[in-house]
């Protein structure tokens, strides 16, 4: 093996995928941001036609699905991380408020979570990975050996998304962005498959009043007490 595999679970806008990053580069892990995974099949959902009033076409979305060929790059250059769907750059759509809004409904679906947990798993059989999501420690990974959960209050997590979509050009109102947040958290919480938990082996990290070096430094030292 690799390395170890680390779980970063929580609730939306906490950070994770940040701080999760810096620890891949330090570690020399590969990073597995889950949540790119679901938000394209949310667009190829979208772009199919395939929601509509909140309601998902099951049938169509089951045939479309295996067709989907997720992609990730890290782009030296931008020294970021990149999603592709079937080939096509789709990183700034799948951010867009409009895939967030529907995201969780597509989450909820179990023929869809079977089919990423599955690829999930394929792609961290070696090690080495920090993986983030909402199930990893709970469903994907029940094993691995580090699970941290992330949270913050819903006003914090709120005002960091707005002020990073209104940086990207977004037009939306801290309203919005706040009612997206506490809207995703009640779906993840209350769908009947894998809900987002904590589970009793995570070790709990409330960032709202901690910088993300702060978050980095302890994070990294609970890490390396695994080895
Ligand atoms: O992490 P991110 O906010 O991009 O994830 C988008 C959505 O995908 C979440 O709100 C959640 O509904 C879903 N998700 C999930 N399980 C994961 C990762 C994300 O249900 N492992």
């Amino acid at each position: 093996k690799k390395g170890l595999i680390v779980a970063v679970d929580g609730h939306s806008s906490t950070g994770k995928s940040t701080v999760s990053k810096i620890l891949a580069a330090r570690l020399g892990y590969t990073y597995i941001d889950t949540g790119a995974m679901y938000r394209i099949v949310t667009l190829k959902a979208m772009r199919e036609g395939l929601i509509k009033d909140g309601n998902v076409d099951d049938e169509k979305l089951k045939e479309v699905l295996p067709t989907i060929i997720f992609g990730f790059k890290y782009n030296e250059g931008k020294k970021c991380y990149e999603s592709y769907m079937n080939g096509e750059y789709v990183e700034t759509a799948i951010r867009g408020l409009e895939v967030s809004d529907n995201v969780s409904l597509i989450a909820a679906l179990p023929y869809v979570r079977e089919l990423l947990v599955e690829k999930q798993r394929e792609m961290a059989k070696e090690g080495g990975v920090i993986m983030d999501g909402r199930d990893i420690g709970s469903v994907v990974f029940p094993h691995a050996e580090v699970k941290f959960f992330m949270t913050a209050s819903p006003e914090v997590r709120a005002q960091r998304r707005y002020k990073e979509l209104i940086e990207k050009g977004e037009k939306v109102t801290y309203e919005e962005v706040e009612a997206n947040v506490r809207k995703r958290d009640y779906i993840d919480e209350h769908r009947e498959t894998s809900p987002l938990v904590k589970t009793p082996d995570a070790v709990l990290i409330d960032n709202g009043d901690m910088t993300v070096e702060e978050e980095v430094e302890e994070m990294l030292k609970i890490i390396r007490s695994r080895y």
